[in-house]
This record gives structure tokens, C-alpha cells and sequence, in this order.
């Protein structure tokens, strides 16, 4: 207004036409201004909308820029994200169309002088000013005049990027310097970009970790599973006896898991140079068992040959089906998985299963269980395969004591027949001759029992020959026999028979008992001494008991008496008490030993049975 309104003049109220222009000049200017100001309203709306929106950062962070660059007239806008470790700016984003990536150390620039001071930089020409590095617009061809730099602070008052506005567009078309409005709007509108930015991270992070907490949770379920599946799997491994049931079981187990129609499990050949199906299930095993496919034939094949899992959904249509084998066995198979087996470092076959149940096919789990699986089987044929050798090894080693042991024993009866043979040398009546001859056979009868012993436990059974016994005739022949053994001996024997009826055990063996029994008491007895054999029933039980007036067991020996060669100093082998007390354990009874200078008393007793009701227990091997 100028002085010509004054008021008191004429007129005065309305003015004249030049103040009129003015007035109408000024009216359009605060017309325009409350127009910018509306716009800007909506596009600070416009920016909290975005800011509010769950998008994803980058999005974000476009969006906000074209919002900021309308808001604030400028040419272009760059918002800088401080990195996680406070060391670098970088800034991805797009203005004008253009993708700039720039990155930016902290206190380098004017960006970077932002960020490391928290200070607000705003310079009309940027080439008037030290920090600022030309080389992006050398780069861009970009001519950057006003520059407006505002640190971006989180609701903690901490700098999490910068943001930046180049060139202000002035009213006129012009560029123009940004204004302290300017400074305070890209302060206000820059805080407000760090909260929505840091939430929007916070919200990335737990997407991410929901999406981390997903697939953990699903590998964990698989691994339980295959867990449960090895469970499963080891489970058979130690309810088989042999390698053979062995493997069939666990075929039978890993086709139920994997909803399996059929499988086979396939042994390379001693020679190496084909597969034998030694286990199969299903609907086909008894026509396929014990079939061969040579090295690389089939997907089992290829499994083997490449040590490698496969699986094919439509073997049919795979060139590395065996379809030649398949036809001749009258086998379709549609999908199937197979792997190899390996054992130690070899491969040593392979395992498939074929036909997934509901025609859905198999997949990589199921492939990976199958691995899984494959190496149970590998780790059970080394296990049986060293079992089976050590069982071998075992049967060897036992036949080996057996022998010896008979070959003990034989010393009796020959001792006998020799006795006999001597007496018949010098009988001359024919009827004694025949009751000689007579009882040198049943000598023979014992010995050709115990090499039949031999014979049978190499052949794997091992019966005890329990039959019914009469003790006194038992003991009488007992006696007649260590009689001649003895011949020639001041040993006087004797019996006294507690019980004389009929009981049960093994009489061939029982024997060899009682003369390793009788021959220790003569040899602890050089000179002469008495042998005492006594039976008598205690409770259920039958007691037999070797005794004599010997010197007593030697101390050294008494505490290993029945261990396999303990022997004193007479120079035997140590054999005969340990043979006794293995055959009185057949018997499911129990020997002791009671010993001094008088004497020396040997307890056995059995279960006895007058009748025979029942089975002796079981043989311990
Ligand atoms: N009745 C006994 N009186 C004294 N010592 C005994 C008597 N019976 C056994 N022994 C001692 O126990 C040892 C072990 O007896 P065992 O029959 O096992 O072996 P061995 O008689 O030495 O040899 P083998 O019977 O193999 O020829 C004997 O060497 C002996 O020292
Ligand atoms: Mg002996």
C-alpha cells in the first residue's frame, strides 16, 4: 500500500488505478501461493500414504523420491541409506528415469558431510563449494546448481541416511536457491522416510525370518522323518538273524515307507561283473529272486555303475530301463527309484523300490530316503558279512576244542579195550572169550559216539542224546570199564548207590564224565588210593560224586580247576574238567569241588527226571 491511501483524502477508500493493478497483482500472487500450498498439502498427504503402505523398500524408497522431487520443485531428488556398519551411503535410486547407483563414503561429498556431521547443507551453486564432487555430474552430463542435503534421523535422533534435492525450480522456469520452508519441509519429510524405512526393514526382517522359520521347520519335519525311517530300519537290523532275513526285512521296510509296490535289493556277483537280485518283495520276487542284470543294465544298474541315486516316474520312457529284462520277467514297472549300496568304500550293490502306490511317482525326498536307507544296507551286509565269518571262524575254533577233546576222552576206551584184548589173549574159554569180544565192541560203540559228536557239530546241530537211564546197571558198567582201565593200579574202587532207579541224561556223555573224574583221582594217587562213586536223589535232583583219599588238589590249580588247560604238575593237558564241566552245564547243572590232604570230593548235580516229562534246557554254545 502506498502513502496515497492515507486515509482523509478523497477517495481515499478506494485508491487509485495503478494501487488497483497492485491489488489485483498481489491477489493473484496469494491465489498462486494458496494453489502451490494445496498441492503441497496433497502430496505431503500423498507421501504419508506411501510411507504408511507396506511396500517394498525399493518401491518405497522410488516413490518417495518422485513425491519429495514434486514437493520440494526440485529437478531431482536422491535419498542415501547409511549401511549397516555406519561406514558407507549408498543410493539406488531412479530419477528422470535414470537408475543411479552411487555409493558414497561417510564424509565424502556433501552427502557423506551430512551424514558424518548431522548438519543441513544448503548451497545455492554447488560448484562454489569445496565438498562437492563434480564427478557424477561429469558422469551424468547432469548440471547441478541449488543443493538442499538434510540428514534423515529415526525417532532415537540417530542419522540412517541423507537425503538430497538438486536444482529448485524457481516460479519464473528459473533455478533458484531452496528456502528456509524448503529446509524445514525435507527435515520434517526426511524423519518421517527414516521411521517409515527402519519399519519397513523391521517388517523385511520378519517376513525373512518367518520365511527362515518355515524352511527350518520343514527340513525338521524331514529330518524326523528320516529319522523315524532309520529307527525303523535299525530296528530290523538287530531282530535278523542272518544276512539274508536281514535284508529282506529291511526291503520289506523301506518299500512300506516309501509306499512302494515292489523292490529288490541286488548284490554285485563275487566276480564283480553283474548284479544278483538276492532280496526282492512284491508281487513278482519269486519269479525275479536270484535274476541277474549285468554291470549298468537298468536304473538299478546305472545306479550302481555311477554310484549315484535315480529316479524315473516313467521308465518306460528312459533310455537306461531295462525294458528287454523287464518284458522276458513279465514286469512293468512305471516309476521307480534306485541307489547304490556301498559298504566300507566299494560299492557292493544296489536297492530299489519300484511302483509308487497311488500312481503319484516319486520325488527327491523319497530318493534321498532311499539313500539313506541304502547305506543301513550297506553298513548291515559289512555287519553280517563279518558276523557270518566270525561265526565261521567261531565253529572252527570249537570244532578244533571238540576234537581235542574227544581225542581225550579216547584214551578211556582204548586203555579198556586194550585191558580186554590182553585178558582175551590169555582166556581160553570160548563163552568168556565172547563176553571180551563183547564188551571191547561197546568200547568201539563209545568211541565211534564221540567222532559222530564231532561230525554233528561241525554240521551245526548239537543234540544232547538225553535218554532214560537205570543207574545201577549205568554204574556198573561204569565201574567194570574203569576196572580195566585201572588194571594193574592199587585203586580200589567203590560204589555206593544212594539211588538206583531210573533217571535222565546223556549216558555216552555222562560216561566220559565219570572217567575224567576217575582217571585225575589215579593220578593224584600214584601209589594206591580208594575211588569212591556215589549216587543219591536230592529234591529234583540227581547228585553223582566222584571221591578220593588223594592229597588233595594242588592250590595254584584249585582256583582255575575248570578252566581249559589248568593243569598241575603231572603233565597233562588240562583238558578233562573243563570237558566235564561243559557236558554237567549241557545238563543244565552244576559241579563243585571240595578238597584237602585226606581227599577230594566231587559234586554233580541234575535235574532229574524218573520219567521223562520234559527237556533238558537248552544247550549253551
Ligand atoms: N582228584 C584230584 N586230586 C588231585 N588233583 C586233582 C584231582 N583232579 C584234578 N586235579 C588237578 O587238577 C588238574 C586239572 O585236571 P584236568 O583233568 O583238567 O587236567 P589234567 O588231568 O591235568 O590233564 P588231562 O585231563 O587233559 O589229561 C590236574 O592236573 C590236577 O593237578
Ligand atoms: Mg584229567
Amino acid at each position: 500500500m502506498s502513502d496515497a491511501a492515507a486515509p482523509g483524502t478523497i477517495g481515499g477508500g478506494i485508491g487509485t488505478v495503478g494501487e488497483l493493478v497492485a491489488v489485483q497483482d498481489g491477489a493473484a500472487e496469494v491465489a498462486a501461493a494458496l494453489r502451490r500450498e494445496k498441492k503441497k498439502l496433497e502430496l505431503v498427504s500423498e507421501v504419508g500414504t506411501a510411507l504408511s503402505s507396506a511396500l517394498a523398500l525399493e518401491d518405497l524408497l522410488v516413490l518417495l523420491m518422485e513425491k519429495v522431487t514434486q514437493l520440494m520443485e526440485a529437478d531431482r531428488s536422491t535419498l542415501y541409506l547409511l549401511s549397516d556398519d555406519g561406514g558407507e551411503l549408498w543410493s539406488k535410486v531412479v530419477q528422470g528415469g535414470e537408475v543411479l547407483k552411487i555409493r558414497l563414503r561417510v564424509g565424502e561429498g556433501i552427502a557423506g558431510w551430512v551424514a558424518s556431521s548431522g548438519e543441513v547443507v544448503n548451497i545455492a551453486d554447488a560448484y562454489e563449494d569445496t565438498r562437492f564432487q563434480p564427478a557424477v555430474d561429469l558422469r551424468s552430463g547432469y548440471r547441478t546448481r541449488s543443493c538442499l542435503t538434510v540428514p534423515m534421523r529415526n525417532s532415537l535422533g540417530a542419522t540412517v541416511g541423507v537425503l538430497q534435492v538438486l536444482n529448485k525450480q524457481a516460479p519464473t522456469g528459473d533455478h533458484g536457491p531452496f528456502g528456509a520452508d524448503d529446509v524445514e519441509l525435507l527435515l520434517a519429510l526426511g524423519s518421517q522416510a527414516a521411521v517409515a524405512i527402519e519399519n519397513s526393514k523391521l517388517y523385511l526382517s520378519v517376513v525373512a525370518k518367518n520365511v527362515e522359520l518355515a524352511h527350518a521347520k520343514a527340513e525338521l519335519e524331514q529330518k524326523s522323518h528320516e529319522l523315524n525311517v532309520l529307527y525303523e530300519v535299525e530296528k530290523e537290523l538287530s531282530a535278523a538273524a542272518d544276512l539274508d532275513s536281514l535284508l529282506e526285512r529291511i526291503l520289506a521296510r523301506a518299500a512300506a515307507l516309501l509306499g512302494a509296490e515292489a523292490g529288490t535289493i541286488a548284490l554285485l556277483t563275487p566276480a564283480g561283473d553283474a548284479l544278483e537280485l538276492r532280496t526282492v518283495v512284491g508281487p513278482a520276487a519269486e519269479r525275479l529272486r536270484h535274476q541277474r542284470l549285468e554291470l549298468g543294465q537298468g536304473l538299478l544298474g546305472w545306479a550302481v555303475a555311477h554310484r549315484q541315486g535315480v529316479v524315473s516316474n516313467h521308465a518306460a520312457d528312459d533310455p537306461r530301463h531295462a525294458s528287454e529284462f523287464a518284458r522276458q520277467h513279465g514286469v512293468s514297472p512305471v516309476s521307480l527309484i534306485a541307489a547304490p549300496v556301498i559298504s566300507g568304500d566299494s560299492v557292493v550293490g544296489g536297492v530299489e523300490v519300484v511302483d509308487r502306490r497311488g500312481g503319484t511317482g516319486f520325488d527327491d525326498a523319497d530318493l534321498k530316503l532311499l539313500v539313506l536307507i541304502a547305506g543301513q544296507i550297506g553298513q548291515a551286509i559289512s555287519l553280517g558279512r563279518s558276523r557270518d565269518e566270525h561265526r565261521d571262524q567261531d565253529r572252527l575254533a570249537s570244532i578244533g576244542r571238540l576234537m581235542a577233546g574227544v581225542l581225550h576222552d579216547l584214551k578211556t576206551p582204548m586203555t579198556v579195550i586194550s585191558g580186554y584184548a590182553q585178558l582175551m589173549a590169555a582166556c581160553e574159554d570160548a563163552g568168556q572169550r565172547e563176553r571180551y569180544v563183547d564188551s571191547i565192541l561197546r568200547q568201539f560203540d563209545i568211541m565211534s559216539g564221540m567222532t559222530r559228536e564231532v561230525l554233528q557239530f561241525a554240521r551245526g546241530d548239537r543234540e544232547l542224546m538225553v535218554r532214560k537211564v537205570y543207574l545201577h546197571r549205568f554204574v556198573e558198567e561204569v565201574v567194570t570199564q574203569l576196572r580195566h582201565a585201572f588194571a594193574g593200579r592199587q585203586i580200589e574202587i567203590e560204589v555206593e548207590l544212594g539211588y538206583d532207579g531210573a533217571t535222565h541224561f546223556d549216558e555216552q556223555k555222562m560216561v566220559r564224565v565219570l572217567h575224567n573224574l576217575a582217571r585225575n583221582a589215579a593220578d593224584a594217587m600214584p601209589g594206591s588210593g580208594h575211588f569212591w562213586l556215589r549216587t543219591r536223589l536230592e529234591g529234583d535232583h540227581l547228585i553223582l560224586e566222584a571221591a578220593d583219599d588223594g592229597p588233595g588238589i594242588p592250590l595254584a590249580v584249585k582256583a582255575r580247576l575248570f578252566e581249559l588247560f589248568a593243569s598241575g604238575t603231572k603233565g597233562g593237558t588240562g583238558l578233562g574238567l573243563a570237558i566235564v564241566k561243559k557236558i554237567v552245564d549241557d545238563h543244565g547243572g552244576t559241579i563243585g569241588c571240595e578238597t584237602g590232604p585226606t581227599g577230594t570230593t566231587f559234586t554233580i548235580r541234575i535235574p532229574h527226571r524218573a520219567t521223562r516229562t520234559g527237556e533238558f534246557p537248552p544247550i549253551r554254545g
